[in-house]
């Protein structure tokens, strides 16, 4: 029997009941399609650093690299210095993992999650690929006359044509994988941010290994606009990590909101991290009112990556099953107590298991 091995962050806030729900589902999944999940459980979070000042030790970041996945429930605490969790446990792990593709579908399951008149589950599909380790993001900034009235701040975005040219081959692979409209749109600001010019070059030069992908461009502001507009134009889009963050929170809205967002954060072929794309979301902590569909949907995206492609399917089938009918009755805080989401999704899994 095949198994994956896997550590398991709960994290922060709702972390830790999402997890709870999340690992339900991997557990069925895994007694319905015949594979093992072996499980670390790591501490890791804003509670543990107050606790005992350890935010991701180096013994456990070794022992991370090899396994197949890492799950992470959410991170942050607002009495934690501000970055100082986020940095040194998930920007640690993309950062040090070369954890390059931000893989965020946004898809829509069924129009009533969607804010927009009109637009349904053939209008939002689409997947955003977030470069994830470069960019504004890799921690260079500095101050200098700190807290002086001619305090000057800067920090420096940094793009390599490697680290660029990576996730825009995988934007076009994955359009080639998905089959739809063979898409590719690069999302920048080549306009104001001359260095975005390394983008357009190398968008253009990789696009030519692939005639059969068609190519499209939009400013991060005009795709803003678009992707409320007319979300059916996209297809796969490739962007920095800025704009990347934060066209996927608006993505996440178009599909029914952070709680049902859900990324992969991937080296192709070595250990990559999943994650609900939604924050730890304290005052909602320990309530049983958090959606844990995004962090149930990571767990798709961790079954497919890690080669259990059939088990991912069928829990983002039976989700999107449990939406349109009406059983599931929204992603929203609230809409179900969490506790109970993982039970229905499981009886489901169950029950394709029984026939
Ligand atoms: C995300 C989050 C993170 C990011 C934060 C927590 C550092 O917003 O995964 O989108 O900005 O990348
Ligand atoms: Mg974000």
């Amino acid at each position: 029997m095949s198994e994956i091995n896997i550590g398991v962050i709960g994290g922060d806030g709702i972390g830790p009941e999402v997890t709870a729900e999340a690992m339900k589902v991997l557990d069925a999944a895994a007694a319905v399609y015949g594979f093992k999940v072996r499980r670390t459980v790591y501490p890791f979070g804003s509670e543990h650093y107050f606790k005992t000042e350890e935010i991701f030790p180096d013994a456990a970041f070794e022992e991370v690299k090899g396994l197949d996945a890492i799950y992470l429930g959410a991170i942050g605490d607002p009495r934690a210095p501000v970055g100082l969790i986020e940095y040194g446990i998930i920007a640690k792990m993309r950062f040090e993992l070369d954890l390059y593709i931000n893989l965020r579908p946004i898809k829509l399951y069924d129009e009533r999650l969607c804010p927009l008149k009109g637009k349904g589950p053939e209008d939002v599909d689409m997947l955003i690929i977030r470069e994830n380790t470069e960019g504004a993001y890799t921690g260079m900034h500095g101050f200098c006359h700190k807290g002086q009235a001619d305090e000057v701040a800067t920090q420096t975005m940094v793009y390599t044509r490697m680290g660029v040219e990576r996730a825009i081959r995988f934007a076009f692979d994955a359009a080639r994988e998905r089959n739809k409209k063979k898409t590719v749109t690069l999302i920048d600001k080549a306009n104001a941010v001359r260095a975005h010019d390394l983008w357009t070059r190398t968008f253009a030069r990789v696009a030519e290994e692939y005639p059969d992908i068609k190519t499209d461009h939009a400013y991060v502001d005009a795709a803003c606009m678009w992707m409320v507009k007319n979300p059916e134009w996209f297809d796969v889009a490739v962007t920095t990590n800025l704009f990347g963050d934060i066209v996927t929170d608006l993505g996440a809205m178009l599909q029914g909101g952070m709680g049902i967002a859900a990324s992969g954060n991937l080296h192709p072929g070595r250990v990559s991290l999943f994650e609900p794309i939604h924050g730890s979301a304290p005052k909602h902590a320990g309530k049983n009112v958090a959606s844990p569909v995004a962090a149930i949907m990571a767990v798709s995206m961790l079954l497919d990556y890690t080669g259990q492609k059939e088990a991912g399917r069928a829990i983002e089938s039976t989700i999107a099953g449990l939406l349109s009918s009406g059983r599931l009755k929204g992603v929203g805080t609230g809409a179900h107590p969490t506790n109970e989401v993982g039970d229905m999704v499981v009886a489901e899994l169950e029950a394709i298991a029984a026939v």
